[in-house]
């Protein structure tokens, strides 16, 4: 290798990278364990974000937050705009979610996890200024099929198609909103069955794209962060995403406008995210279909994580048991 070439792959993102990351979700769930089932999402939040912070300080990398915990003035840490990481290896854009299903930790629920997409530098969109994203979800059978301007049953038909099944045989994944009343109606006349989330829409995103789970689709407006977020696990497992921003009101559209979002245009995959190396990393803080929750057993804490990289097309399943005294304060 010449060392221009050296040099260059030393800028992007590596096969490393994924298995540092993955440590830093690891502390992120296992430092909520205290605040799982305790009713204080900010304190669970804070926790995980406290973890992540202080563990990503440590990878070599030069990772940007293009997705954060919001503002500056609003996040002391994990800020949009913070750059994290030792400075010294590849440059990357990062969307991170220390805990996606904050409410679900705090009351107890399924599905809570936390999380790190990567992508090479500057090519994550920063959907952060609009709250809300509506999103279509499916696995690789949607490519080509499915389109986020169609009808829902007229794409629980193609999808349903494409899979060699019958509409009555899907299942599609919907956060429980008021919003989405009518949506699920419409998904229930057109034959399919509904699996409706509580929260932790990125979770039900990947399931619906996943080989093997009982979802076949994931569809609604969640939050535009958990889409881009998303958009990299997917570019891992050969889904299908769009994406449309869903201002809340008129300022925020005119928001979206001023950071140079584009309101009422679809998003495709190569949109939300313009890279082909893209990293995914989710460990469970509560159990769910992605991975199981973080759990006390004794002496140890057993952590269960995914790392998806899209280079390759793994997903690599990592189970580890962490010495619970060097862990909680309580020991
Ligand atoms: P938090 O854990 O950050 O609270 O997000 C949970 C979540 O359910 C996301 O998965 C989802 O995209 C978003 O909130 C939906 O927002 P809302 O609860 O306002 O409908």
């Amino acid at each position: 290798m010449s060392t221009t070439d050296s040099a260059s792959h030393y800028r992007h993102p590596d096969r490393n990278l994924a298995l540092e990351l993955v440590r830093a979700t690891e502390a992120a769930a296992i430092r909520a364990v205290p605040f799982i089932g305790r009713g204080d999402k900010n304190a669970a939040d804070k926790a995980a974000v406290d973890a992540m912070r202080a563990f990503l300080g440590t990878v070599n990398f030069d990772g940007r937050v293009v997705i954060g915990e919001g503002e500056k003035d609003e996040a002391p840490m994990l800020f949009n705009g913070e750059i994290v990481g030792n400075g010294s290896g590849p440059h990357c854009d990062m969307a991170v979610d220390p805990i996606d299903g904050t409410s679900l930790t705090a009351a107890g629920r399924q599905n809570a996890v936390s999380v790190i997409a990567v992508s090479d530098r500057g090519t994550m969109l920063d959907a952060s200024s609009v709250f809300y994203m509506d999103k279509l979800v499916t696995g690789a059978e949607g490519i080509g099929v499915v389109d986020i301007r169609n009808p829902i049953g007229e794409n629980l038909r193609a999808l349903a198609k494409a899979k060699g099944k019958s509409v009555e045989d899907l299942t599609v994944a919907v956060l429980d909103r008021p919003r989405h009343d009518q949506l699920i109606d419409e998904i229930r006349a057109a034959g399919a069955g509904t699996r409706l989330m509580l929260d932790g829409d990125v979770a039900g995103g990947i399931n619906a794209a996943r080989y093997g789970t009982r979802i076949d689709m994931c569809v609604g407006i969640g939050g535009s962060p958990e889409g881009i977020v998303t958009a990299c696990a997917l570019k891992g497992l050969g889904g299908f995403i769009q994406g449309r921003m869903a201002p809340k009101d008129d300022d925020e559209r005119q928001k979206g406008i001023d950071a140079g979002l584009k309101m009422d245009h679809v998003y495709e995959a190569d949109e939300l995210v313009n890279s082909d190396n893209t990293f995914f990393v989710a460990t469970g803080v509560t159990d769910g279909g992605l991975v199981d929750g973080v759990r006390r057993m004794g002496p140890i804490i057993r952590t269960s994580s995914v790392v998806l990289r899209s280079k390759s097309g793994t997903i690599r399943r990592i189970t580890a048991d962490h010495l619970a005294k060097k862990w909680l304060d309580n020991e």
